[in-house]
């Protein structure tokens, strides 16, 4: 499963770069609202720091207008993603921009139909948001199930990107459907990191050799 990460910080970004597990950005109006920055210079920004694929979204919501938009972000950088929304306008465009071999991820998927539609107009990416289903009493992790399902069914190309993932649960639960690609915020993928356990043995370990009075080097 990839991992890309949820975020338009560019420190956030470069701090995470050594690990080695980022394999794409998604970003999100939000998000660049939150870095306080240009979209366009942080989207560039953004595709020079990562090789895969870095998600910027249209804001218009009527075809000719995201139309525009999508030329500017995808002259940004040979990685670009372009984001579109689940809606009428956002698949026709996606099916335009899939045709001329430009990568697009389908977002706010909240069903397994729009998740069908988003493949057929040949979505590189499509973006269910399990954070938001659960925040509402559902289980977005069986719409995950239904998608890979169906996707499976029908041998889509379209790869599942389990987006609005809030915790470790997530990543784990996303991995054991099969999910493509989850992308996470950089919080959540350092606490992948961490367990309790880990923390305590590792305490015990340094103390007993610290009492051997030993040095490797
Ligand atoms: C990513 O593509 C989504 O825009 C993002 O994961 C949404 O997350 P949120 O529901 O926490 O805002």
């Amino acid at each position: 499963m990839k991992i890309f990460l949820d975020t338009a910080n560019c420190d956030e970004i470069k701090a995470l770069l050594p690990t080695g597990m980022v394999d794409g950005v998604t970003t999100n109006p939000s998000l660049i609202a939150k870095s306080g920055r240009d979209i366009k210079q942080t989207i560039a920004e953004i595709c020079a720091l990562v090789d895969g694929p870095v998600s910027a979204e249209v804001t218009a919501i009527e075809l000719s207008g995201m139309r525009e938009e999508a030329k500017v972000l995808s002259e940004l950088g040979k990685n670009v993603t372009i984001k579109v929304p689940m809606t009428t306008d956002g698949l026709i465009l996606c099916r335009e921009l899939s045709d001329k071999g430009i990568m697009v991820n389908v977002t706010l998927c909240f069903s397994a139909a729009q998740a069908l539609l988003a493949a057929k107009a040949g979505a590189a990416f499509i973006s269910p948001f399990v954070g938001r289903l659960d925040d509402l009493g559902a289980d977005g992790m069986n719409l995950i199930a239904d998608i890979c399902t169906i996707y499976s069914n029908y041998e889509f190309s379209t790869e599942v990107l389990v987006a609005s993932a809030r915790h470790p649960q997530h990543f784990v639960d996303a991995a054991l459907l099969g999910a493509d690609v989850i992308t996470l915020p950089p919080v959540t993928l350092a606490q992948l990191y961490k367990h309790p356990l880990t923390d305590k043995g590792l305490a015990a370990f340094l103390s007993d050799w610290e009492n051997t009075g030993q040095s490797i080097t």
